[in-house]
């Protein structure tokens, strides 16, 4: 049967809101747990916890009557915490803080160090299953990043272009990843204790800027190639070099878990979008959204 009381935390982020209004939209009845209480952007339907996130018993209280918590949470090594106070307060299904690249299906992503925390994560998550279920969420890079952040196609300034920029990538509106965790929720037996894959639209970065010319005619492309077997071995190097640039290099392991062949990054041929209501976009609509949000 479906969840419909529906904790969390991580909701007043990059991320989180478009969680919780597609959640509201659909009728489930959602409750904030934050550690700066300043809710006030979210809709007003929302009931706010203000918790502190280091005490197990504010955590629990505040869980406490939930079917199901979401965490988009960005520290992902707290994430065991809360999965030990959702076991203790009774809640039955887990959605971490995954949201990204292939990390579930791919060996060579899971390996990469910026994605340490969300491993443990998920290690913890299959330890505990007799007592929480959980479900993973992977979605690629925000379709909204990729043109919004210039991080596939770049609108006001220089695109890198990752090795040809030929291979396509599996990407999601940021609204799409709210219907996907509501999907999750609605169907707790089909997702349970697995990772799902959903997708708004499959392109390349080539494709894509093809596409932002026709969304803006004005738009030239300035483009600069980067290898990533390059990017990915550099990366490496600076985490082992003394006082090396790790917060760049962590970036960087990003973009190669995006966009580097071989790290399980399309899944348009086999997801889960009709199980979880998701349409995506054609490349026209595509195109309409870029004319209007970019
Ligand atoms: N696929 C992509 O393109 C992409 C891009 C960005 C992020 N992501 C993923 O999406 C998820 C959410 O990221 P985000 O960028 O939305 O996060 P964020 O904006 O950095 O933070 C979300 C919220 O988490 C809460 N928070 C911060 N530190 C916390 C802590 N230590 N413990 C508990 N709560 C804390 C804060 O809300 P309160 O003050 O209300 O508690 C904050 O507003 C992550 O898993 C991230 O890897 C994916």
């Amino acid at each position: 049967m479906a969840f419909t009381k529906v904790a969390i935390a991580g909701a007043t982020g990059n991320l989180g809101p478009h969680i919780v209004r597609e959640l509201v939209n659909q009728g489930f009845e959602v409750t904030v747990l934050s550690a700066s209480g300043n809710t006030s952007s979210l809709p007003s339907e929302v009931k706010t916890i203000k918790v502190d996130f280091s005490s197990r018993d504010s955590v629990v209280s505040a869980l406490r009557g939930q079917e199901a918590f979401v965490s988009a949470i960005p520290k992902h090594e707290e994430q065991p915490a809360l999965i030990d106070a959702a076991i203790a307060a009774g809640v039955q299904r887990f959605i971490p803080s995954e949201f990204g690249s292939n990390i579930v299906g791919n060996e060579k992503v899971a390996a990469l160090p910026v994605f340490g925390g969300k491993v443990k994560t998920q290690e913890y998550l299959r330890a505990k299953q007799d007592q929480i279920s959980y479900t993973l969420i992977t979605n690629g890079l925000f379709v909204d990043w990729f043109f919004g952040l210039g991080l596939g196609a770049n609108l006001k300034g220089k695109t890198q272009i990752f090795d040809n920029g030929d291979s396509r990538h599996s990407f999601t509106l940021l609204s799409d990843i709210g219907k996907a965790v509501a999907g999750v929720l609605k169907h707790p037996e089909e997702t349970k204790n697995r990772g799902v894959y959903v997708q708004t639209i499959a392109l390349s970065q080539n494709q894509a800027l093809k596409i932002a010319q026709k969304a803006k005619p004005d738009f030239k492309p300035e483009t600069e190639n980067v290898d990533l077997g390059e990017l990915e071995k550099n990366a490496y190097a600076e985490l082992s070099k003394e006082g090396g640039n790790v917060g760049g290099a962590m970036f960087d392991f990003i973009k190669v878990s995006i966009f580097r062949d071989g790290y399980g990054n399309l899944w348009d041929e086999k997801n889960d979008n009709e199980l979880l209501g998701i349409k995506g976009l054609s490349e026209s609509e595509l195109e309409a959204w870029i004319a209007k949000n970019v």
